[in-house]
């Protein structure tokens, strides 16, 4: 166990607060705000006892400073949530923050501009990671969604302060945790997205643990190509044809089900000109020259009927192609199925997340990560170096 701000002595310190606040932007405003507002509870507690905060993330994938990436919108929403004013320092390292950092008076809230900023943030770099944090007391992380990276805000830093664990990051690693070492049985996992490159760790681990694995989305037509179903113009990765029988070979080992599609919604194309013409028809049925685009209404009704049979049930991944309105039924049906489980719900991932948002179902669900890539990488077993570099309790 991670040791958390629960055990920290925060009063009157100067706290660097890592947070993943990598949020969509449109129209130069926060187009979703689940990580800020995921953050706040950490925040609210370390000014609550006299603490001041200087919070730190990157956003998007800048190549060095760019104003396209500042932080300035995400400002504006954190101050409006807090109720109070939070400057952005114009970087996150040099003299003026150091000046403004020195200048913190306990409750104070303050952010540093888009780590990424500077290269040596991903170079995970110790000179830089040492300009990071100067002038504070203690780091907090508590940046699940970037814990996969080992970054000097991430990583790095948390070997020069005293560190701790945020409450995101104790809860994110408690569910997924719970989840993977002793699920409530049957445990049902539902895995989507467009490609088994991307996933191939996933579904690996979780063909070791999971009663029941439905798989749908672009992977779920390598699934069927890989039992020799004609897939047509269908996303498919021949070389992966292999790896897709290694896995329903060792889910059946443990006697677990592999639930494919049995029906499926195709078009001549997977983008809104293609919605025309959609049509449903049976796996064994797809023409040449269409494509799968979602699931279709009885691979619902056999999703309905895991769902509603399964204790603990873990979605990652859209089973059609969720942007497309006409072919995101399916997507939004598993949504609607899971806000109605008796179950314990975790939904991870982009796209996943983005539709129970939609719909307005994220509070009927046990949880939805904020972490995509952390996620992941966490459900595969691999060590998430931005956890690895908190002292355990
Ligand atoms: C995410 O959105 O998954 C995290 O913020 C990590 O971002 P990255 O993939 O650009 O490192």
């Amino acid at each position: 166990m991670k040791r958390t701000i629960r055990d920290a002595d925060v009063a009157g310190k100067r706290v660097l607060l890592r947070a993943d606040l990598n949020v969509p932007l449109k129209d130069g405003d926060v187009a979703d705000d689940t990580r800020i507002r995921a953050v706040l509870p950490t925040i609210t507690y370390l000014r609550d006892r006299g603490a001041m905060v200087a919070v730190c993330s990157h956003l998007g994938r800048p190549s060095g400073p760019d104003p396209t990436y500042s932080l300035t919108p995400v400002a504006r929403r954190l101050a409006d949530l807090l109720g109070c004013t939070v400057p952005l320092m114009p970087d996150c390292v040099g003299e003026p923050v150091l000046r403004a950092v020195k200048a913190m008076n306990r409750e104070d809230v303050i952010l540093l501009e888009n780590t990424r900023f500077h290269p040596e943030e991903e170079a995970n770099d110790t000179a830089f990671a040492k300009a990071l944090a100067a002038g504070f007391d203690v780091f907090v992380n508590d940046a699940f969604g970037a814990a996969h990276r080992a970054h000097a805000s991430t990583e790095g830093v948390a070997h020069l302060l005293p560190a701790y664990a945020g409450f995101l990051l104790e809860k994110e690693l408690a569910v997924l945790g719970r989840l993977l070492a002793k699920p409530e049985r049957p445990f049902l996992a539902i895995v989507g997205g467009a490609k088994v490159s991307s996933k191939i760790g996933v579904l690996r681990a979780l063909a070791e643990r999971v009663d029941v694995l439905a798989v749908g989305g672009g992977m779920g037509s390598t699934f069927l190509a890989a039992n020799g179903t004609q897939v047509g113009r269908s996303l498919r990765e021949a070389d992966r044809e292999g790896e897709a029988r290694a896995i329903a070979a060792a889910l059946a080992k443990r006697g677990g089900e592999l639930v494919l599609p049995v029906d499926v919604v195709v078009a001549p194309s997977a983008d809104a000109a293609g919605a025309a013409s959609a049509r449903t028809v049976g796996v064994d049925a797809i023409p040449a020259d269409l494509m799968v685009v979602d699931v279709g209404p009885r691979t619902l009704e056999h999703y309905q009927r895991a769902i509603a049979k399964a204790k603990t049930i873990l979605w990652n991944g859209p089973v059609g192609v969720f942007e497309v309105p006409r072919f995101a039924a399916g997507t939004r049906r598993v949504a609607e199925l899971l806000a109605r489980a008796n179950a314990t719900t975790v939904v991870g991932g982009g796209e996943s997340v983005q539709a129970v948002e939609e719909l307005g179902l994220t509070d009927r669900m046990t949880h939805v990560s904020t972490g995509g890539g952390a996620s992941l990488e966490l459900i595969e077993g691999k060590t998430l170096p931005g956890v690895a570099a908190i002292p355990d309790l």
